[in-house]
């Protein structure tokens, strides 16, 4: 059957997984992506094509929650080189202001366009006449050149959800071009933020040499392409409802009450990455606990940290370093039954992510480098009774639009160290005058409204488009 609209991601909106008594079955997997495209998917009657993680091989399409959703088998060479390698192992922290050391393999390259090759390829096939395919992140840069190959009738846009680097960090990688003109099939490209997109239209006249105006780029076919920033963000009503309910606000009760009533519950919900500068964050709170600015009997630190990318050596070297900081930290300044870091190295579903929301004063967000970080918007769109404090790393794409958040450089430990002390310490008039700007923002700009303003810029080229080249006929 031919679609109208067709998602490509690297991964499903549902992970592959064996259950305890080794059958298969399916389970949302993690990620801000998921929870930003599925309203969308929702809304018309689209079809998604990703990996659901694992090895399994000839998957049949299904439907789930009424998505229609079309498996990508991987074989272990392709988890190996282009998902673990190039995508995370390369593009992931190179695009993060190399807060790893990227590394540059031919052989994680040539899987990555065998890869994108694949996907572009089924979404050729799925499309109807004219579609519409929306392809997304780094994982995926080369499908809109790939596609428009074989399908030139097609509306591509292409969004990126983690930060696009600065010409001097881009440019050290040895496929810049490529990855470049793939990106330049789209008809649209969108990044979180105007400096990203910025960064995009120089590193394209700079080294594939096309002509740009602003934000367009003009190809030699005759074709444009825009690059532009549209912040993404979340289901706000979603998850204030969810938040209201009374399921959720008992079980942040009972969270309040299993950490022993303290006065101040810090929280921190992230990916295990090392981006997300967990290390630095945790640090800061013990140091306050040690210089006796807080109590440990009044104050604890909860921190989810959610299993990611475990094949990854950095990934594995950085869990080490977590476990080991929050082994000294409870070791050294804990007392019986009073760690003053609760650490979940797990994931858990929405409700529960909702409770903990409820359940903390401050919320901690303090990545190195983020593209948007959807963390700290559930967080404000949790908080219906107006209250509680947003600790914000500058270098999330985030703190743009919540400039009322306690906003830090996550490298800055004393600062970071003050913000925390400040935030604990904020009176109720300060909370509700900082979150209510924060909760009228996500309202008025969620998850629906990127959607829709890409999707309606997307309509707005390819018309810009065909006029242009009719002109150019006549
Ligand atoms: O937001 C970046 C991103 O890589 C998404 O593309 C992805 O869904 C999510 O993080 C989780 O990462 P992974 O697919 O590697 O588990």
């Amino acid at each position: 059957m031919a679609h109208d609209l067709v998602i490509v991601a690297n991964r499903l909106p549902v992970d592959r997984v064996a259950g305890p008594d080794g059958k298969m079955g399916w389970r949302a997997s993690p990620g801000g992506l998921v929870s930003a495209i599925e309203p969308v998917m929702r809304a018309g009657d689209g079809v998604w094509i990703g990996w659901p993680g694992g090895t399994e091989q000839h998957l049949e399409p299904f439907d789930i929650d009424g998505l229609h959703l079309v498996p990508m088998s991987m074989t272990p060479e392709e988890i190996e080189n282009h998902y673990e390698g190039m995508s995370n192992g390369t593009l992931w922290p190179l695009y993060h202001d190399v807060v790893a050391k990227p590394e540059f393999h031919r052989e994680w390259w040539h899987e990555y366009v065998e890869v994108n090759r694949r996907f572009a390829e089924k979404a050729a096939e799925l499309a109807a006449p004219n579609a519409t395919v929306w392809v997304h992140d780094y994982q995926m840069q080369m499908v809109p050149q790939l596609l428009r190959e074989l399908r030139p009738d097609l509306r591509i846009g292409f969004y990126l959800h983690i930060p696009f680097p600065p010409a001097e960090l881009f440019q050290q990688l040895p496929w810049r071009r490529q990855i470049l003109e793939g990106i330049l099939g789209a008809d649209l490209v969108g990044f979180q933020l105007p400096g990203a997109a910025q960064n995009f239209v120089r590193l394209v006249r700079q080294r594939v040499g096309h002509k740009t105006h602003r934000d367009l780029v003009y190809l030699p076919d005759g074709r444009t392409v825009r690059a532009a920033a549209f912040p993404i963000s979340i289901d706000a009503t979603g998850f204030d409802d969810l938040a209201r309910s009374e399921i959720v606000a008992r079980r942040a009760q009972e969270i309040r009450e299993a950490l022993g009533n303290p006065k101040k519950i810090f929280l921190g919900i992230d990916r295990l990455d090392y981006t997300k500068g967990i290390y630095a964050r945790l640090r800061s709170f013990g140091e306050l606990i040690r210089d006796g600015e807080l109590d440990v009997d009044e104050a604890v630190f909860v921190q989810v940290a959610v299993p990611s990318r475990e094949q990854v050596e950095q990934y594995r070297l950085l869990r080490d370093e977590i476990d080991r900081l929050v082994g000294r930290l409870n070791g050294d300044l804990g007392r019986i039954g009073k760690p003053l870091i609760s650490y979940l190295h797990s994931s858990y579903p929405r409700e529960e992510m909702a409770a903990l929301y409820r359940a903390a004063d401050i919320m901690v967000v303090t990545p190195y480098r983020d593209g948007m970080n959807l963390v700290a918007k559930e967080y404000v769109a949790c908080r219906v009774d107006e209250d509680g404090a947003l600790v914000l790393s500058e270098f999330a794409g985030a703190a743009d639009e919540l400039r009322q958040a306690w906003l830090v450089n996550p490298y800055d430990i004393d600062g970071m160290k003050a913000a925390l002390l400040s935030a604990c310490r904020a009176d109720e008039h300060e909370l509700t005058k900082r979150m209510r700007a924060m909760r009228k923002q996500i309202t008025q700009h969620d998850v629906k409204a990127w959607a829709e303003s890409f999707m309606t810029e997307l309509d707005a080229e390819r018309e810009h488009t065909k006029t242009v080249r009719s002109a150019d006929r006549s």
